[in-house]
């Protein structure tokens, strides 16, 4: 779809780029010639994706353990990365999620998701931002939010809140940021199944059999689909685009509307069974992470 070495002298860091859509999107701008960072919580995911996407692309792909909650350790975390040299991008495309019902959410629970998706995402937004300014230097910025932040969602109310704010966030920068050649747009992506979000939205769940007959493609996303849209915004030619939010899920939402809905009707036990799959989960996720740390595959 795109010229090689579309994104040569391209150097992207991407939140949450050890695992799911973050990890792909990492893996097809380092394919068009970008310098990849990642950055995550667990160290051994983190290498792991680097010496496996190196592998398979070559290029260069550094790692970088951060907890995206805590404001110093990004600002930290992005001047080590400038200390090799400016990122000409950011991928804002880690957090966190599972569906509770709203009731059940305690204010650590709310925090959780909000501490990472809202605050962490501000965060490495202004950490790089400042940066471009101060240096004069242009930049473009992609988060990842979701179709909730046109239509909301029933039981992940933190989740949807959150990305609701990039989404304000991506007009606002749009708008502030466009006199220093900085521009943010977003993708709203439907379905494309991934480990975690599977595990912790449809938990127990074929995600292969979910959510086709409703959509209007009659379909899941597939994967390309997605990493070449986050590729096409990442890339000069259409620089005049920012302050956009673009859905990419086969009409899904303009057709249906929230997701989530069929949950209307659990009983308490199903929400019970819900909550311990979903910690099960937490709890490994949990065992792979380790204190602040850097590493390099290439
Ligand atoms: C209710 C829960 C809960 C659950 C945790 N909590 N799981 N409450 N139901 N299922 C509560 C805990 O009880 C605790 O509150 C508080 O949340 C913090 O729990 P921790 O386990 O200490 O949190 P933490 O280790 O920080 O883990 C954060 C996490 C976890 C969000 C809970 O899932 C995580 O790290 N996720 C990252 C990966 C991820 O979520 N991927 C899916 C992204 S999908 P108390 O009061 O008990 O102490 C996505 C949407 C994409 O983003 C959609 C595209 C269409």
């Amino acid at each position: 779809m795109f010229i090689p070495n579309l994104l040569d002298n391209h150097r992207i860091l991407v939140t949450g780029g050890g695992t799911g859509l973050g990890k792909e999107i990492a893996a097809h701008l380092l394919s068009l010639g970008a310098t990849i960072y990642i950055c995550g919580r667990r160290e051994a995911v983190l290498k792991d994706t680097a010496h496996e996407l190196t592998m398979r692309h070559g290029g260069q792909v550094e790692t970088l353990v951060l907890d995206l909650r805590d404001a110093d350790a990004v600002d930290s975390a992005i001047g080590t990365i400038w200390q090799d040299g400016p990122l000409t991008g950011l991928v804002n495309n880690a957090a966190g999620n599972f569906i509770s019902r709203t009731q059940d959410l305690s204010a650590r629970g709310f925090d959780a998701i909000a501490n990472t998706v809202f605050h962490g995402t501000f965060y490495a937004t202004h950490a790089v931002g400042k940066r471009w300014i101060a240096e004069q230097r242009k930049g473009n910025i992609v988060s990842i939010v979701t179709t909730w932040v046109r239509t909301g969602a029933p039981f992940v109310v933190p989740s949807a809140m959150s990305k609701a704010g990039i989404d304000a966030m991506t007009k606002s920068l749009a708008t502030e940021w466009g006199r220093y050649g900085i521009r943010l747009n977003a993708i709203a992506p439907g379905i494309f199944p991934t480990p975690g979000a599977t595990a912790r939205l449809r938990p127990g769940a074929d995600p292969h059999l979910l959510e086709t007959s409703s959509n209007p493609m009659l379909r899941l996303g597939k994967m390309p689909e997605l990493t070449n849209l986050a590729a096409f915004l990442m890339a000069d030619g259409c620089e005049w685009l920012t302050g956009e939010t673009i859905a990419i899920d086969g009409a899904y939402s303009l057709a249906q509307g929230a997701y989530f809905t069929n949950y209307m009707g659990w009983t308490d036990e199903q929400w019970q069974e819900a909550r311990d799959r979903i910690k099960g989960e937490t709890e490994r996720d949990k065992l792979l992470r380790t204190v602040d740390h850097r590493t390099t595959a290439s």
